[in-house]
């Protein structure tokens, strides 16, 4: 099962996932090519240090979403790397019909918090403004309602009193590290040979 991994941040998550292919806890699954719309984004250097492809794929001319022009470089780059799942792994656009139809019923993405509750921006922020006791992350299918579309898989975290954002973030950063890896090796098993 062939990965693209698409991300904005530092890229933790990827780097967890290229690990656990590395250590052979990724199943069948092999990650095939990186890609960002940030051209500083941290993910990008993990393609040299696991011989994977990465590459900067210019977004403009739109900020917060993926359409238009940037939409068909990065259908154009995604499509070249023959990907079986495309992975969003802190990718901080909202997609769009072009991309989604593309790759339909191929896309993943991690979100911090037990989806439907915390969707949108800052979901850590939204669980402690929220005073919820238990929050934690999601990986789900990715469908035209943001956040919305069917679960694959999901791990609490407990909220303890006091918790400041920096403190509940390392905490849903842990458990997404092994989340995210364990659903793909999950999907790459359940998935027919060839
Ligand atoms: C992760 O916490 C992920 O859940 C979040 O971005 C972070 C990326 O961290 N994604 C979203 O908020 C998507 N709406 P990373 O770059 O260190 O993997």
């Amino acid at each position: 099962m062939r990965i693209v991994m698409l991300g904005s941040g530092r890229g933790s998550n990827a780097e967890a996932i290229l690990n656990a292919q590395r250590a052979g806890g990724l199943g069948r699954a092999r990650v095939a090519a990186i890609f960002s719309d940030v051209p500083t984004a941290g993910i990008l250097a993990l393609g040299p240090r696991f011989g994977v492809p990465s590459a900067f794929v210019d977004p403009a001319p739109f900020r917060t979403k993926l359409e238009g022009d940037g939409e068909r470089r990065f259908v154009d780059a995604v499509s070249g790397a023959a990907p079986d799942l495309v992975v969003l792994a802190g990718f901080m656009r909202v997609l769009k019909p072009g991309f989604l139809g593309a790759f339909a019923g191929r896309i993943i993405n991690l979100h911090p918090s037990l989806l439907p509750l915390f969707p949108g921006l800052d979901a850590i922020g939204q669980a402690l403004r929220a005073g919820a006791s238990v929050t934690g992350c999601t990986v789900h299918y990715v469908t035209a309602e943001v956040d919305g579309g069917p679960v694959l898989g999901q791990a609490a975290v407990p909220i303890a009193p006091g918790e400041t954002h920096d403190s509940l973030a390392a905490k849903v950063h842990a458990a997404e590290h092994v989340l995210l890896p364990s659903v793909i090796a999950r999907m790459s098993e359940e998935r027919p040979p060839g």
